[in-house]
């Protein structure tokens, strides 16, 4: 036998668990003779209804698959604890942070975006990263992604967008001309879509790359007072990305890469970590800030917000069934505990409702009754009641409010905090609100002279497969960011388009 991972050791380990082989049982309980023949009338059939064994295991076969998340459907999850190591409540009351040294339980799912849930991990796509902290007054979800930004900043462009990621609907293809159509036509994804297409396009693995919240939120504090922020968890490992020829090799190799990455470090005990941070601005710094500090494609400068160090997150178990740990997870930005509040970001308003609404529709009403996603550390008291497979029904308290028998009573203390708002209601365009400053110190700051002829370089092999108006497009987008960068990916796409000619 040649050398075996711990993943694919897996059955072995169950064996090796196991003192003795338990009898099979229908889903109701009984045992059953045999698993390998239906009941027939004589041995060429027909079967008989009365056939318990066979309808119970095809029935409840029928029903296995559940919907795969819309986006985000490749995943890979595992559990850990967060840790305190630093203090933080001069800016937040949030339980969890409430003293050095103290841990809460979590678990953290990874994914892709845009591929179906079959689909290769070693894509060039943006990474999720959602973590759910089981704190005692209810979890905390943030659902970043790996990178500090996001495409869009409206997210009535969600649904489009992601549709252009997606497969066309009468070729069932991905479509470069709906993809690249959709960045050209909307200026402000230009900073997200240079990240994307650079080298951390494709990270290697789940345990090489950070995670951020990404959005801007709110931070209170015992006595009342609010600050601004933003979280970042930075990998302990170092960053570490695939080059795209090995990346391209895995696909078809290894699709699930990152998935048996993760499975493989966490049972050798090679446990992953990443150290926790959040950036604070002021409500009156942001009442005089330059941009917009809600504007999802922007970054916070690190120079002018410092990161200040929080904790750790470490992943130390992993999932004892996929299915129920990780593929019914369900994580939501609306998932927030006193001392954490949303910001006026238009992204994250959006994204508040459209989770908890997804979660309904792919695991049920009583999704936050599964074990995974149970606030497990408080004791649900409210007036919902029943739906599909519910189990915890709390009893015989009172299912309405206000009552005279002693049901639960709210509790003013955890109020959020009051804030003022004006304006006029209307639609506001926010596609052109200045879309290239930071695009431009990335590619003239963060990036080398390497990293931008590799940017370059995929770039142009992704736009190249678009039609030609389109590629036009792009191309004067990024001019904008630098000429240098127009004038290199113009170049670029003539070459391409000349070797093709000559093939
Ligand atoms: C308006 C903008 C957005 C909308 C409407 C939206 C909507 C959704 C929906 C419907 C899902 C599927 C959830 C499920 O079935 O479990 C999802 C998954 C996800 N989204 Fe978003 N999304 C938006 C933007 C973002 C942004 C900006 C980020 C990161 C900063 C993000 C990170 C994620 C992650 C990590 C998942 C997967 C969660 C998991 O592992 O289960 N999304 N999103």
């Amino acid at each position: 036998m040649t050398n075996r991972d711990p993943a694919a050791e897996q059955l072995q380990e169950y064996k090796k668990s196991s003192s003795k082989t338990q009898t099979i049982t229908t889903g109701f309980g009984a045992p059953v003779d045999t698993k390998s023949a239906s009941l027939t009338v004589g041995p060429q059939g027909p079967i008989l209804l009365q056939d318990a064994t066979y309808l119970d295991e095809i029935t409840h076969f029928d029903r296995e698959r559940i919907p795969e998340r819309v986006v985000h459907a490749k995943g890979a999850g595992a559990f850990g604890y967060f840790e305190v190591t630093h203090d933080v409540t001069k800016y937040t009351k949030a339980c969890i942070f409430s003293q050095i040294g103290k841990r809460t339980d979590l678990v953290v799912r990874f994914s892709t975006v845009g591929g179906e849930s079959g689909s290769a991990d070693t894509v060039r796509d943006p990474r999720g990263f959602a973590v759910k902290f089981y704190t005692e007054e209810g979890v905390w979800d943030i659902v970043g992604n790996n990178t500090p930004i996001f495409f869009i900043r409206d997210p009535l462009l969600f649904p489009s967008f992601i549709h252009t990621q997606k497969r066309n609907p009468v070729t069932h293809l991905k479509d470069a001309d709906m993809f690249w159509d959709f960045i050209s036509l909307r200026p402000e994804t230009t900073h997200q879509t240079m990240i994307l297409f650079s080298d951390r396009g494709i990270p290697d693995g789940y345990r090489f790359m950070n995670g951020y919240g990404s959005h801007t939120f709110k931070l209170v504090n015992a006595k009342g007072e609010a600050f601004w922020c933003k979280f970042h968890y930075k990998t302990d490992q170092g960053i570490k990305n695939l080059p795209v020829e090995k990346a391209a090799e895995l696909a078809s190799s290894d699709p699930d890469y990152n998935i048996r990455d993760l499975y493989n470090a966490i049972h050798m005990g090679n446990y992953p970590s990443w150290t926790f941070y959040i950036q604070v601005m002021t409500l009156e710094e942001a009442k005089t800030s330059k941009f917009n500090p809600f504007d999802l494609t922007k970054v916070w400068s690190h120079s002018d917000f410092p990161l200040i160090p929080v904790g750790k997150i470490v992943l130390n178990r992993n999932p004892s069934n996929y299915f129920t740990d990780v593929e019914q997870a369900a994580f939501a930005p609306d998932h927030l505990i006193p001392g954490i509040e949303p910001s006026p970001d238009k992204m994250l308003q959006g994204r508040l409702l459209a989770y908890s609404d997804t979660h309904r529709h792919r695991l049920g009403p009583n999704f936050l009754q599964l074990p995974v996603n149970c606030p497990y550390r408080v004791t649900i008291a409210n007036q919902q009641r029943d739906g599909p497979q519910c189990y915890h029904n709390q009893g015989g308290a009172p299912n309405y409010y206000p009552n005279s028998f002693s049901g639960p009573a709210p509790s003013p203390s955890v109020k959020q905090t009051p804030f003022e708002i004006s304006g006029v209601v209307d639609r506001y365009e926010s596609g052109d609100e200045d879309n290239f400053t930071q695009a431009k110190l990335f590619w003239q700051k963060v990036l080398s002279p390497e990293e931008r002829t590799r940017l370059i370089e995929n770039t142009v092999n992704s736009l190249k497969y678009a039609v030609d108006f389109i590629q036009e497009r792009a191309v004067k987008n990024f001019a904008n960011v630098d000429e240098e960068f127009g004038a290199r990916l113009r170049d670029g796409l003539q070459l391409a388009k000349k070797n093709k000619a000559n093939l």
